[in-house]
């Protein structure tokens, strides 16, 4: 396995969203096995960084996808370069049953959907039910399973556990782990949690630039960084087992 290219490689990366820059100045890499998470406090530019790689917002700057540059393409283009993306708050579609949904997704002559039905065995079970009644979990499912139907080189996920229940967002990231074993993910993920056990790097943003990246278990293990960074204190695995009704 070969991870001398970076997937991913970002610099200089400034957004801007109706004449507002939102990131400033944004430069890492994404090796290409793995998950690699992105962190910082609520607002200071993750989205829109996930965005501007995607060219869904105005953005300037170099971004390479395996070293081709993509920063001038259309956002089209980006995707058709196998550039999958899992948005906050997943939006599905509704009214649509889930079989419904993952029809829609499917790009390629033979989608991989044995793949899909095995990490998710309950969206199979649960095929003809609108995703709209689906829990938040369920339903995030669905938004993962979309992306990965198809054979992206690099998936960009957007706060997948966000608001769901503990024993939901385990199920949420053994399917993201599973998932990372054929295609590198890019994550954004406040669940530290999560991050410790998913991710190799990670990315620390703050008011729109990066302002520390490293290997993610050295940054969850340094209290200090933690709350500087993210104004969180770094508690240990409290919540592992502790389910809320
Ligand atoms: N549609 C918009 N119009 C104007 N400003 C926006 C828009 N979307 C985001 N912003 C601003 O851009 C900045 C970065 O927002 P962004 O959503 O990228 O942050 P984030 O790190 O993903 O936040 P969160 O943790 O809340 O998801 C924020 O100051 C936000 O208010
Ligand atoms: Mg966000």
């Amino acid at each position: 396995m070969s991870t001398a290219e970076p997937i991913l490689t970002v610099e200089g990366l400034r957004c801007s969203i109706a004449g507002q820059q939102v990131v400033e100045d944004v430069s890492f890499v994404v090796p290409a096995t793995g998950i690699t998470a992105i962190l910082g406090r609520n607002g200071v530019g993750k989205t829109s960084t996930l965005r501007g790689i995607l060219g869904l917002i105005h953005r300037r700057g170099e971004v390479r996808l395996a070293g081709e540059r993509i920063d001038a393409m259309p956002t089209h283009r980006i995707v058709r370069r196998g550039v999958g993306y899992v948005p906050e708050d997943r939006e599905v579609f509704a009214r649509l049953t889930v079989a419904e949904n993952l029809a829609l997704a499917e790009r390629q002559r033979e989608p991989r959907r044995e793949f899909v039905a095995q990490l998710f065995p309950d969206l199979v079970a649960r095929r003809d039910q609108p995703a709209g009644t689906l829990s938040g979990g369920q339903q995030q499912m669905v938004s993962v399973a979309r992306a990965l139907l198809n054979d992206n080189r690099l998936l960009l996920v957007d706060e997948p556990t966000k608001g769901l229940a503990p024993r939901i967002v385990a199920e949420v990231a053994d399917a993201l782990l599973e998932a990372s074993k054929t295609v590198p993910i890019l994550l954004v993920e406040q669940n530290l949690e999560v991050v410790r056990r998913l991710a190799g790097g990670a990315i620390v943003i703050g008011g729109g630039r990066v302002v520390h990246t490293g290997r993610a278990l050295d940054i969850l293990d340094d209290a200090d960084l933690i709350r500087r960074l993210l104004g969180v204190a770094a508690e240990p695995s409290v919540h592992a087992s502790g389910e809320r009704a």
